[in-house]
């Protein structure tokens, strides 16, 4: 009695914390009595190094970890010290995870063998998103795929393995740095948004079931090719601004694509002349923002084709981009040209 009553009065100091992910991921495993618990501890790995990132990217004016490497990507594209540190971050919590046998990320040369031949899944993986921003405190991102591997555990991995296309994802997700870090990933049963919680140093529940908006008053592309554009994108682009419809462009895309899952919006990265099949990775950045904008409500395409539906042939692979709000894409691809 003495507690009921001390405990009511205590109501306003001890409101519950809500759910961790490492309990929802539990509790999502028990939806599933024949799920092993192998995806489960693969997310838990993915989880705990992005609490690792976003402590070196809250620190990074002060640590000296801004700026260039001497490296360049496969891409050709420099190198921050951000991103190699965000690879070995990944990297290093994958493989002693366990749970994978090879990733490919788009910062390595190749494949990496995690050593776990058993292991059944791969992950593909952009491990920092944005990295141009870092030095000016604008907000990066992580993007993950994980694809079960085609080829038989127990014997090594094969390119086939991480040549699936988006539809073959078994969980995709991706982590926001921004004002406060969050995690957004779906496993093919809705989307779902943690926020980090830096003092408890766990992710919480704070986005059950995201929707995306049908429709939205933001468009985000980067304009400065316009007049190479597909005639189709540079018409809808006209009449979004017609419209009166909002630029908004960050330049990460994880940010850029967070902001219209939320809001409503597009998301538009077209090829041109200098880049005729875009800037974006179709393995390490399309794929997994296609899947969680379609468990959202939203469509995400080439222009032509869903992008889940395109099978890649080369790991380096880019596509162009056309993502969001449903009603919004719709009218993007019904614009004769
Ligand atoms: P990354 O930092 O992983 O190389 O990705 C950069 C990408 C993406 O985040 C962003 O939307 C796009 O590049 C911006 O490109 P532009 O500078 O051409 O707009
Ligand atoms: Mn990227
Ligand atoms: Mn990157």
């Amino acid at each position: 009695m003495y507690f009921d009553k001390k405990k009511a009065e205590l109501d306003d100091f001890t409101y519950p914390i809500g759910t961790t992910i490492d309990r929802f991921i539990a509790q999502k495993q028990a939806e599933f009595p024949q799920a092993t618990g192998e995806l489960s501890q693969l997310l838990k790995d993915i989880v705990l190094a992005s609490k690792v990132i976003s402590r070196e990217i809250n620190r990074a004016g002060l640590s000296g970890i801004e700026g260039m490497t001497d490296e360049e990507n496969v891409h050709g594209e420099k190198q921050r010290m951000l991103d190699v540190i965000a690879d070995v971050r990944f990297t290093r919590a994958l493989v002693r995870g366990r749970q994978v046998c090879g990733i490919l990320s788009e910062v390595s040369e190749g494949i990496i063998d995690a050593g776990n031949p058993n292991a059944k899944y791969v992950v593909v993986i952009d491990p920092l998103d944005g990295s141009s921003n870092i030095d000016v405190n604008i907000a990066v991102g992580t993007v993950f795929s994980i694809y079960e591997r085609v080829s038989e555990p127990g014997t090594p991995f094969t390119n086939e393995d991480f040549l699936q296309e988006g539809d073959k994802q078994i969980a995709a997700g991706y982590v926001l740095y921004g004002a406060s870090t969050m995690l957004v990933y779906t496993t093919g049963y809705g989307v779902n948004g943690f926020t980090y919680e830096p003092s408890l140093g766990e992710y919480f529940l704070s986005h059950p079931n995201i929707q995306q908006p049908e429709s939205g008053e933001y468009f985000s592309v980067n304009e400065n090719h316009f007049e190479e554009f597909p005639t189709k994108i540079k018409a809808y682009i006209k009449q979004c601004k017609d419209k009166h419809l909002s630029t908004r462009y960050v330049g990460s895309l994880v940010c850029d694509f967070h902001r219209n899952l939320l809001k409503g919006g597009v998301y538009l990265y077209p090829s041109h002349h200098l880049s005729p099949d875009g800037k974006l990775r179709l393995s390490f950045e399309c794929n997994a923002l296609a899947m969680i904008a379609e468990q959202a409500g939203g469509v995400a395409t080439d222009g032509e084709k869903r992008i889940l539906g395109i099978k890649p042939t080369w790991h380096q692979q880019r596509s162009p981009f056309y993502c969001g709000s449903k009603k919004m894409v719709e009218e993007l691809l019904a614009i004769d040209s």
